[in-house]
């Protein structure tokens, strides 16, 4: 009957289940130069890993953390995470990395608890991304989305190149481009059974949901939830930082 309990559509997931966040962290960073491992290094002064994964415990809905570190790195991730005073209602935990990020979120994905149903990956290289962000990714698999990516439209005009030549193959239409971050969300069960079986190098977790064959959808991302990859996304980051913190208390 309309306007009583009984005409609420009863959501496919089990709302007794959790969702998790994988927080990919074990690579170098190598186009940021000579330095740290990427996710250990600071931006004002708190590594990049501990604001990826305060992003990640800000979003109610996300109750448990698995961080893949730098293979060697574990117990110091640990140790880090620990000094940082990280809040106690979400369930942290470090494992070791592997040789890809692919190989990475794999390791995080075999970390899971059982009672998880809904998983996010986040690059621990987006460490500004809003809350706002994450929670619209997580509702959006909630409300029945097998696979979730944030996406902005492109500022840029995008060419296709034959990489030998340096000649122009191609000009897609921008307004059908997007430019996806993180977190992506998904069905533990689809994005498990996309690490089991899609042995191609990918550089995001939705395209090996693609290969699937499983619709992927795109809701609005955020500007500030951009990955520090070189130098200058670094000078972003941190005055985007400073400005939260003179404006929002952040
Ligand atoms: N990542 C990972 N394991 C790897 C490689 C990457 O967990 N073997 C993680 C990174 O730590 C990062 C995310 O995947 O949080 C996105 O990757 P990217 O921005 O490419 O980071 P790096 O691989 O560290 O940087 P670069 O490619 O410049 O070396
Ligand atoms: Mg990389």
């Amino acid at each position: 009957m309309p306007g009583t309990l009984s005409a609420i559509p009863i959501s496919s997931k089990d709302t007794n289940l959790r969702t998790a966040a994988v927080i990919p962290a074990a690579g170098r960073g190598v186009r940021l130069g000579p330095g740290a491992p990427k996710a250990l290094r600071t931006l004002g002064g708190v590594p990049i890993l501990v604001h990826a994964v305060r992003a990640m415990a800000r979003a109610r809905a996300v109750q448990v953390i698995v961080v893949v570190a730098p293979p060697e790195g574990a117990a110091d991730v640990r140790a880090l995470l620990d000094a940082h005073g990280l809040p106690e209602s979400t369930d942290i935990s470090v494992v070791p990395g592997g040789e890809s990020r692919q190989e990475s979120v794999r390791l995080g994905l075999a970390a899971l608890p059982d009672d998880v149903d809904v998983v996010l990956v986040h690059d621990a290289a987006r460490p500004l991304v809003p809350v706002e962000t994450v929670e619209s990714v997580v509702e959006a698999v909630r409300s029945g989305a097998p696979a979730v990516v944030p996406g902005l439209p492109m500022a840029d005009t995008v060419k296709s190149v034959d990489s030998a030549t340096g000649v122009v193959t191609g000009t897609p239409d921008r307004s059908l481009l997007r430019a996806v971050q993180t977190p992506q969300g998904f069905d533990r069960a689809t994005l498990g059974k996309a690490h089991a079986t899609v042995t191609r190098d990918v550089t995001d977790d939705a395209s090996m949901v693609e290969q699937l064959g499983v619709p992927v959808l795109v809701v609005p991302g955020h500007e500030e939830a951009f990955k520090v990859t070189r130098p200058l996304d670094l000078v972003l980051a941190e005055a985007v930082l400073a400005r939260r913190r003179a404006t929002d208390g952040y």
